[in-house]
């Protein structure tokens, strides 16, 4: 397989992270894509096979040259994003969480229900991420099934790699009237139905798309929503995607109405699996660590959305040094820039913030947490190959036999805030410069599964 010609090679500087903390610079390299996106070979500027590769490719007119200043890197993965929070993203960010769902979100995700509204919205949605780089997207829909699986369909046609969630919203006490499923049974055929829908997408063969369970979180759903969607991840052994310990009033219902924390009680339902994602957990103590890590799941951090909806700040670095899995979100709208990038710099701005604590008016050492900070070459980490271990996906660094999912950044875009010295910038210092100042003009080329989705 890997003899055959390459549809696609590119020849120039790759950088990644696929080690951990780690950034390895592949300068000169090629990068061999098959014709069904898939990367053949990464070839090494002193390899042997090099002079051969290249010039056939030139040959074969398959070869694309990066220019001085143009680097090759993995897609970005958004772990968490609520995509019908688009037109809100950038305002409603003063209020609680519980009065900013009830008085601003659900009524917005209401209005899902036109179907002309949801495709306007959605296709502005993924042309826009595609153009950020985020070239994978763990998306929470509404409740609606007709808005999601158009959804799906937009993310398949544009070359998105996405999971997406019909939300599922059945509790009367928490859910207003006119935003929840018409009844625990409704929602559960409504996720059937999008699974399914998913599944039989034409062209759909190496999934580009795939469903998730989504239970938008324990206050939203009744007893019988949980029990009856856990019923459905053991038939389909699809992904599961919800909120978990996000906020002290959320944290605190669960153990009101349950007796017991959010994690715990996912468990008992049979919610947490290897594919599940928890968005936020932010409250989560060390029990819930090990209950996560037994049951593989994943946690995707959102680092700007906890400092407007979680009044603190998810440990993440004691998670990571405990073996979670664990990814990056933008969390839109609860956070609010679609740019993976800028939640890596927030990500870093935030453990060292918990680190080194905020009150001024305390004593240093009791100020913060100590060792709670990341540096950049962790957050691209959890930007890339972090979010694709949480969604079991082949992708996120340069290796034989991984999907070709990759942007170009180019570092010469005039009008950019991205300078690079060449003779003073290392490439870690040009990888750190390009998650600090890299915007989406940098982003000259994406591409998903070997497609050229943007140019
Ligand atoms: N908890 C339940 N729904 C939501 C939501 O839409 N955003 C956030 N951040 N938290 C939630
Ligand atoms: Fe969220």
């Amino acid at each position: 397989m890997h003899d055959a010609p390459a549809a696609i090679v590119i020849h120039g500087t790759l950088l990644h992270t696929p080690v951990f903390g780690e950034v390895e610079v592949l300068a000169g390299a090629l990068i061999s894509v098959t014709s069904d996106g898939r990367i053949a070979t990464v070839c090494p500027q002193n390899s042997p096979r090099h002079p051969e590769i290249l010039s056939s490719a030139r040959e074969a007119g398959t070869l694309t040259e990066l220019r001085p200043g143009q680097y090759l890197l993995p897609g970005f993965v958004d772990l968490h994003i609520h995509a019908p929070q688009w037109p809100q993203m950038g305002k409603a960010l003063e209020m609680p969480l519980n009065e900013w769902l009830q008085q601003r979100t659900f009524p917005l995700e209401a209005k899902y229900d036109d179907i002309d509204f949801a495709r306007q919205s959605y296709e502005s949605l993924v042309d826009n991420l595609l153009a950020n780089g985020t070239t994978t997207a763990a998306y929470f829909g509404t409740v609606h099934v007709a808005a999601t699986t158009l959804l799906a369909d937009i993310a398949h046609d544009k070359g998105q790699r996405a999971i997406i969630g019909k939300v599922a919203m059945d509790n009367i006490d928490e859910c207003p009237e006119f935003y929840r499923d018409n009844s625990t049974t409704a929602g559960l055929d409504g996720t059937r139905e999008l699974i399914e829908h998913i599944n039989a997408i034409p062209n759909n063969g190496r999934p580009l798309v795939l469903p998730a369970v989504t239970p938008r979180f324990i206050p939203s759903c009744t007893d019988e929503m949980l029990h009856g969607l856990a019923q459905i991840v053991s038939e389909y052994g699809c992904h599961v995607q919800t909120h978990c310990s996000e906020s002290d009033w959320e944290h605190q219902y669960v153990i009101d109405r349950h007796g017991m924390k959010d994690t715990q009680s996912l468990d008992r339902i049979g919610l947490l699996t290897g594919k599940t994602i928890l968005a936020h957990s932010n409250l989560i103590d060390d029990e819930d660590m090990s209950t996560i890590k037994a049951r593989a799941s994943s946690v995707a951090h959102c680092p700007l959305s906890n400092l407007y909806f979680s009044h603190s700040v998810f440990p993440l670095r004691k998670a990571l040094d405990s073996g979670l899995k664990v990814g990056l979100g933008t969390d839109i709208s609860g956070g609010p820039s679609p740019s993976i990038l800028h939640n890596c710099q927030s990500a870093i701005g935030v453990s060292r913030a918990l680190e080194d604590g905020v009150n001024p008016r305390m004593a240093a050492d009791d100020r913060g947490t100590p060792e709670s900070r990341i540096d950049f070459r962790e957050a691209f980490w959890m930007a890339t190959v972090g979010g694709a271990n949480a969604l079991g996906l082949k992708v996120g660094q340069f290796r034989q036999d991984f999907e070709f999912d990759a942007v170009l950044v180019d570092t010469g875009v005039a009008g950019s805030n991205l300078v690079v010295w060449e003779n003073l910038d290392s490439p870690d210092d040009i990888l750190q410069k390009i998650i600090y100042n890299a915007d989406r003009q940098n982003i000259k080329n994406v591409w998903v599964q070997g497609r050229q989705v943007r140019a």
